[in-house]
């Protein structure tokens, strides 16, 4: 079963859930203080265009089973960036890598706009707090797709951030037809593991292969960063 299929499936249950509730209900509390089931269904519901995780002062940790909500969260593939937004890029960058130098603007417009990458940011008030590079290839078994340098600032993280990052990148490679989502993480990234097994990835039995220094590493060294 791929992700495809479990995304499907938990859509398929809320539809079914949803067919049955009588009009009244919508406007009823639902098991989260202060939220109607209106109001759940909504969040749950997540924008095309813009992930809207949270909203500001709400919790739905009693009703659904997870953490406590601070903000809104905002989704949207780069095409260029401020100066800020690179700013903000390269106090996220250090957070998951120490051997990644700093990127200037020209830099961060050539990563958006290659050809087969989308550059994610996952913005609070307008600031950059997470980044995620969704990265799709054809190849003769297809097309692929691969989620690389997910990183949240450590300031914002455990409020649906790498999660939201993580299903946009999800439908953006469902929506081009990839066959696959493939990503890596090391085995001492315990939270990393943990969203990516909770969004549905399977361990792969395979092996990962890496030739140090066999193109531009950035500066030529083979990273254990990720
Ligand atoms: C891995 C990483 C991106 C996760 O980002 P995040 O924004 O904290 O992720 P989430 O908030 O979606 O999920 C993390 C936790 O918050 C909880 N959470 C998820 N959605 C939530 C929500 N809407 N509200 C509150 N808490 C939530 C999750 O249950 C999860 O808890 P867990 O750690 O017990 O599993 C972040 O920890 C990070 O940047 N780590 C360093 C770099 C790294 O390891 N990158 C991955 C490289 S492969």
């Amino acid at each position: 079963m791929t992700v495809f299929d479990d995304l499907a499936a938990e859509q398929d249950r809320l539809d079914h859930m949803l067919a049955g509730l009588e009009e009244s209900r919508w406007t009823s509390p639902s098991g989260a203080a202060g939220w109607t089931i209106a109001d759940v269904v909504l969040h749950l519901a997540q924008s095309e265009e813009s992930v809207v995780v949270t909203t500001s002062g709400r919790d739905l940790r009693a009703g659904l089973g997870i953490g406590s909500f601070a903000m809104s969260i905002d989704i949207q593939a780069l095409r260029d960036a401020t100066d800020e937004d690179v700013r903000a890029i390269n106090r996220l960058l250090p957070q998951l890598s120490g051997s990644a130098p700093p990127l200037d603007r020209e830099a961060v417009r050539r990563i958006a706009t290659w050809q087969g990458n989308s550059l994610l940011a996952a913005r609070s008030a307008g600031d950059i707090i997470g980044i995620l590079t969704l990265v799709m290839f054809p190849i003769p078994t297809g097309l692929r797709a691969r989620i690389e340098d997910v990183v949240v600032d450590e300031a914002a993280r455990g409020q649906g951030t790498g999660a939201a990052l993580t299903r946009e990148a999800i439908r953006l490679a469902q929506a081009a037809g990839a066959r696959t989502i493939d990503l890596t993480t090391r085995p001492s990234r315990d939270a990393a593991s943990r969203l990516y097994e909770r969004l549905g990835f399977g361990l792969r039995d395979t092996r990962v292969y890496r030739l140090a220094g066999g193109g531009d590493d950035r500066r030529g060294r083979g990273s254990q960063d990720r």
